[in-house]
């Protein structure tokens, strides 16, 4: 099964796909996360990046099409979980070829609905573990120690360089205005369901659970 996570910034992607990885053993793709990867390893391109990023406009296609086109061919099909791509209709074609190219398909786009007044609470809050990645919030999700991850004891917690207000605004426009056609691209194609993102962790994770579990 492949399913595309479609939703602004803060709307939950990253923590239901981890939530996915763990229960059915897919396989998450996060764009932000490769981009991320690229930036701390210091290459040209991850310096390139890093600077477009943190002002939260999108990166250019070619770079993020080559990265995931990368992680496509080293994996082999236990369900993919496009998390942050596509984010461009570019991309949503591009990710269409190589998916046929694999003799594979998209089985659901789950957009994942939230107002833009519980994202500026979800970024403003949002920490993540630097060790294993598990993303916290100050309010919804706190560590149960402070200042140490509850699933690997480590005390490397980070926030974001583009989680401020102005980044944030800066990355909502570049959602409605380049991300968002793609709901009327896959609700034409038959692919798209939507969930309420404003619900709880759990029950966010029920309800794409239901969608898979009809598509897949
Ligand atoms: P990316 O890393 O993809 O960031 P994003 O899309 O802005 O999404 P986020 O990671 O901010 O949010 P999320 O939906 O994963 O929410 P999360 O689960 O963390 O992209 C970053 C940048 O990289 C882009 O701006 C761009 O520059 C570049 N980029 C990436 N992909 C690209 C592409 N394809 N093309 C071009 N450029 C690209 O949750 C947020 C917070 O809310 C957390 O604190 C969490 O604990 C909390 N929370 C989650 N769910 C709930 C809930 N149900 N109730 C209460 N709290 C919740
Ligand atoms: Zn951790």
């Amino acid at each position: 099964t492949n399913i595309i996570l479609l939703g602004p910034p803060g709307a939950g992607k990253g923590t239901q796909a981890r939530r996915l990885v763990e229960e059915r053993g897919m396989v998450q793709l996060s764009t932000g996360d490769m981009l991320r990867e690229a930036k701390e390893s210091g290459t040209e391109m991850g310096n390139k990046v890093a600077e477009v990023m943190a002002k939260g406009q999108l990166v250019t296609d070619e770079i993020v099409i080559g990265l995931i086109e990368e992680k496509l061919a080293a994996d082999e099909g236990t369900g993919f979980i496009f998390d942050g791509f596509p984010r461009t209709l570019a991309q949503a074609d591009a990710l269409g070829h190589s998916l046929s190219r694999m003799g594979q398909k998209l089985d659901a786009v789950v957009e994942m609905k939230v107002d833009d007044e519980a994202l500026v609470e979800r970024i403003t809050g949002r920490f993540t573990c630097g060790n294993c990645g598990e993303v916290y919030h100050d309010k919804t999700k706190p560590t149960k120690v402070e200042g140490t991850c509850d699933v690997c004891g480590s005390t490397n917690l980070k926030r974001r360089a583009d989680d401020n207000a102005d980044s944030l605004r800066t990355r909502l426009m570049e959602y409605y205005k380049k991300t968002s056609p793609l709901l009327g691209y896959y609700y034409h194609s038959g692919d798209l369901f939507q969930v309420d993102g404003l619900a709880e962790i759990g029950e966010v994770a029920g309800a794409i659970a239901r969608v898979l579990d009809q598509q897949g």
